[in-house]
């Protein structure tokens, strides 16, 4: 069966960007299945155009007008099924916004998700750069990814091990208009081990059981919906909600060094806040390092550095994705003079 697609031209982007930047798409269309996500592509191919599937927009840049189509899937649906091993696989669609995933798996008494509470954005950018937060990356939760794979024409379904990912990295951002995510799989249970070593974390869980009158017979689930509300309060304490201050979460990956690197730093700045990687070199905490050289705060016009976390750009509004790019520009080569590091930007820079 065929449906026409209603293809929209010269369609505002601002609130399909969590920062908030008002630049044009020069076609738009809402895709609701495969099927329509099939004939959205035929049409680009017999147009000319190129495709950018724009997914929540809280992980883009948008610093001009975008030619081509834009197609944004609208499918939110998911379903849980009970596995032979007693696990429950869940299908989401790629359009769900991923908090709202996170939260109903939650109420579903299925745990796993909970570290990665309060991320903007859909469901389907969400293996796209990996999210990861307090301890916990999607790729350790992940089952498979369903994607339609431009280059070969072909459907695929990608096993964790397909989709090469890294920190805030896969085989779909390396590879931009390749892959078209439809589906999420997840496979979650009700005793997934809580993971809480994450310092700020840590700290705020001891709070939050020391008050609680239940904390000596937590099972699993209710120990995944405390850490939930903790890590909410967290993020809510430091990070902007898009809804009021448009930003696109952290701008900058915190930078890997060598141990040397890390250890001549160390000598001149004490405080210097780094994690021990597993190939021995040291993962330092850009925010620190925006935060140390004074940037934190920052109001440059319309757009600035968050006043509670240096390592988010904010836009005020009125402002344009050139002018973010000035600051962020600012900031990577003040980092580079100061700590002789090279910042990398985190979100998608179209
Ligand atoms: N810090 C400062 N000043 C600042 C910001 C941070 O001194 O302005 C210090 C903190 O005191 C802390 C350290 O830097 O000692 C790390 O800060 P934080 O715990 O806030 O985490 P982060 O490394 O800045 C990363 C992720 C976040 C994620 C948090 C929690 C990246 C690029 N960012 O931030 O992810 O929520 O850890 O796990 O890895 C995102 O990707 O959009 C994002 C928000």
């Amino acid at each position: 069966m065929t449906t026409a697609l209603t293809v929209q031209h010269d369609v505002c982007l601002k609130a399909h960007n969590t920062l908030g930047f008002a630049v044009n798409a020069e076609h738009f269309v809402a895709v609701a299945d495969e099927s329509e996500l099939e004939q959205a592509i035929a049409l680009a191919d017999e147009n000319d155009w190129t495709v950018f599937l724009l997914g929540g927009g809280s992980n883009v840049v948008l610093t001009q007008n975008l030619t081509g189509l834009v197609i944004q899937i609208t499918d939110t649906s998911a379903q849980y099924e009970s596995m032979p091993n007693g696990n429950t696989l869940i299908s989401v669609g790629a359009g769900k916004p991923w908090h709202e995933l996170v939260l109903e798996t939650l109420d579903h008494d299925l745990t796993g998700l909970e570290n990665l509470s309060l991320i903007p954005g859909s469901t389907g950018a969400a293996p796209v750069q990996n999210i990861g937060a307090y301890g916990v990356e999607l790729e350790s939760r992940l089952h498979s990814v369903r994607a339609y794979h431009r280059p070969s024409a072909t459907w695929q379904t990608l096993n964790p091990s397909d989709c090469a990912f890294g920190y805030r990295d896969s085989i779909f951002k390396r590879n931009p208009g390749h892959y078209f995510i439809t589906r999420v799989m997840f496979e979650l249970n009700d005793h997934i081990a809580p993971v809480t070593h994450y310092g700020g974390l840590e700290k705020a869980l001891l709070e939050a059981v020391s008050t609680s009158p239940t904390n000596a017979q937590m099972t699993p689930v209710q120990q995944a919906k405390l850490i939930s509300q903790t890590v909410i309060g967290i993020r809510q304490s430091k990070l902007p909600d898009p809804a009021v201050l448009g930003n696109a979460g952290s701008f900058f990956k915190n930078p890997v060094v060598s141990s040397d690197h890390a250890s001549r730093l160390r000598v001149r700045y004490p405080s210097l806040v780094s994690y021990p990687q597993p190939d021995g070199r040291e993962k330092l905490a850009a925010g620190w390092l925006i935060d140390e050289s004074g940037l934190r705060g920052t109001v440059a016009g319309p757009v600035g550095v968050h006043k509670d976390q240096a390592l988010v750009l904010v836009h005020f509004g009125e402002g344009s994705g050139q002018d973010l790019m000035a600051l962020a520009q600012r900031v990577i080569t003040l980092i580079q003079a100061n700590f002789d590091v090279t910042l990398e930007i985190e979100p998608i820079v179209l």
